[in-house]
């Protein structure tokens, strides 16, 4: 457990101090964080976490492995389900295509307040960091005590598929390294708000599309993405390694609550029964 215990002490405060905004080291990773945000939607800060905060996570998180709510899904990169094809479109079209996706997540409200990775999510000089590198002020932590904080599970053969994410801003902190596979593969900004760009859309599918962006899941490596504009996918995971991420939610308003059946769809019954025993989010 790790209460009382400062925050900061998780963060490689030496290349990464976050907890200095003015610090010019830390203008110069917010520009640079801006700078990967506009060109790839996606900013990278490899060795963010200490190792001992690395190691202190990997163990906090494998005592919840056994809370995990598995999740199965067929579903188009636009997270249409099968019953939803619009036979409109031509057979074949990215609008038509469906891939399978299974993972596993632990949500918030089963992550211990003792727990490192919460006093990290909890702190707001990180809120703050992040509200400067997405250039979204104010910025507030999710509010709702299912979807604020979780830890996604993909076990051996597990794998997201493509998609576009419906939210339009995430932080994920990867806590592992699979032994194989578990890429972010993101073909970066590929539609705009008016243009779907279907043909780069069915060139990612394929493999076709040049400047295909590809990253290893490293423990300790975190990463700002905007991803509702580039379609992306975690590749299956390979090895006895899980690989485990941390997903920090945001959001531009300080009371978002997703409805109770999103929630219990999500995450399983268990939460039905909590909300109806008067869970208190
Ligand atoms: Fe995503």
């Amino acid at each position: 457990m790790a209460e009382n215990v400062d925050p900061t002490s998780f963060i490689n405060l030496a290349r990464y101090p976050v907890h200095n905004i003015a610090d010019p080291v830390t203008q110069a990773l917010i520009a640079r964080c801006r700078g990967e945000l506009e060109s790839q939607a996606f900013a990278v800060m490899d060795d963010f976490l200490t190792p001992e905060a690395v190691s202190l996570f990997w163990d906090e998180s494998m005592s919840l492995s056994d809370l995990t709510a598995r999740r199965e899904k067929t579903r188009s990169a636009y997270l249409d389900t099968p019953d939803q094809e619009d036979t409109t479109w031509p057979e074949g079209h990215p609008r038509r295509q469906f891939f399978h996706t299974s993972w596993g997540v632990v949500a918030d409200d089963l992550i211990p307040e003792g727990h490192g990775l919460r006093n990290l999510y909890a702190w707001d000089g990180l809120t703050a960091f992040f509200s400067e590198v997405l250039q979204v002020k104010p910025l507030y932590r999710h509010a709702d005590r299912f979807q604020a904080l979780n830890i996604n599970v993909l076990g051996p053969g597990d794998e997201q598929a493509w998609h576009f994410d419906d939210m339009d801003f995430v932080v994920l902190l990867y806590l592992t390294t699979p032994d194989a596979g578990g890429e972010l593969e993101c073909a970066s900004l590929v539609r705009t708000d008016d243009d779907p760009c279907y043909d780069k859309v069915a060139q990612a599918f394929d493999g076709s599309l040049p400047q295909l962006h590809r990253r290893p899941s490293v423990a300790g490596t975190l990463t700002i993405m905007r991803g509702n504009h580039s379609v992306h996918r975690v590749t299956p995971v390979e090895g006895a390694t899980p690989r485990l991420t941390a997903v920090l939610a945001y959001d531009r308003v300080p009371d978002k609550y997703e409805g109770d059946a999103i929630n219990i769809q999500m995450y399983g019954e268990r939460i039905r029964e909590k909300i109806e025993a008067g869970f208190n989010r």
